[in-house]
């Protein structure tokens, strides 16, 4: 099946995008622009992964996508009979991957795009794997029913970061566990880099809220101050970073790739300064005391 042409196919403008998130004030519309993006301008054709891979072992982008969920359910120790949350589930790719690899018996894809949820249903259908339009940061489970939360490269969008970590506390069970994998600014001296106007200007585009700008030591800092115990912090971004922009820059270079591509995307990638120097990618895992 050719996903380019499924029904989440961008049907929005660059200026409508623009108009529209201008109309937002202020108001956080992660949704637009990922409703924008469609399922054109995935990485590749074959899947609607939009991970940035963990390329450790392999040099293809679908294999580095799967490698990158396995981590995190991994990181999660999910298990067989548990009951999982992924908040920011994109198309539903890395549910069905979860479901199949890990055993659960429901997991809860939370997304607030909603045509990715569309597509979602409509591709990655799974008898164990159910999909909600619904926010990150107001989750709609009940206190205590869930065994494992985890979030696959989207929390940087939820309006905030910090609201998003109290629902996750709020609905797991004693015990259970939090694995979230993140993009955050790279700290210098211990400060977080911004990236300067330019910075300003890709979260604006990007709808990532100002109060999520802070690096892996306040991330640490703000799961303690939840209520999260055995937090544990690491970048990842050498086995990510470089090796997806050296695969994305091979990719544009063929022009019949880069002709799927939104032209504002493709410069994006194509800009000869790295659109991650200032950043970092984060594995970070946690849980809920067992006597909360
Ligand atoms: C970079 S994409 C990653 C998608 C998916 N995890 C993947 O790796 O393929 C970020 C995702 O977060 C979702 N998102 C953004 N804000 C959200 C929110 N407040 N609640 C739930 N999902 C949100 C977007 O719709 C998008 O699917």
């Amino acid at each position: 099946m050719d996903r380019t042409e499924s029904a989440a196919s961008s049907p929005m403008t660059a200026l409508g995008l623009i108009g529209r998130l201008l109309m937002a004030r202020g108001r956080n519309r992660a949704d637009l622009c990922y409703e924008f993006m469609g399922t054109r301008n995935c990485p590749t054709t074959d899947s609607t992964y939009l991970n940035l891979g963990y390329w450790r072992d392999t040099n293809d982008y679908r294999q580095a996508a799967e490698a990158m969920v396995d981590l995190l359910g991994h990181a999660a120790a999910i298990g067989e009979g548990d009951t999982v949350v992924d908040a920011g589930c994109g198309f539903g790719d890395q549910d069905v991957r979860l479901a199949q690899t890990r055993n659960a018996v429901r997991i809860h894809g939370v997304n607030i795009t909603e045509s990715q949820i569309a597509h979602a249903r409509l591709h990655n259908a799974h008898p164990r794997v159910t999909y909600h339009v619904a926010s990150a940061t107001a989750l709609p489970f009940e206190d205590g029913s869930i065994d494992k939360v985890v979030s696959l490269e989207a929390a940087f969008h939820f309006d905030t970061r910090e609201t998003f970590l109290r629902e996750a506390f709020r609905v797991l069970r004693p015990g259970g566990r939090l694995a979230v994998i993140d993009l955050v600014p790279l700290e210098r001296n211990g400060r977080p880099q911004t990236g300067g106007l330019r910075g300003a200007l890709e979260r604006w585009a990007s709808q990532t809220p100002g109060a999520n700008v802070y690096g892996i030591t306040r991330y640490g800092e703000i799961l303690r101050a939840t209520g999260y115990v055995d937090g544990q912090l690491r970048s990842i971004a050498p086995d990510v970073l470089p090796p997806y922009v050296a695969f994305m820059h091979k990719l544009l270079a063929d022009p019949d790739q880069a002709s799927r591509f939104h032209p504002m995307i493709r410069k994006a990638m194509q800009h000869p300064n790295n659109p991650f120097a200032s950043s970092d990618y984060i594995l970070v895992t946690a849980a809920k005391p067992a006597s909360a």
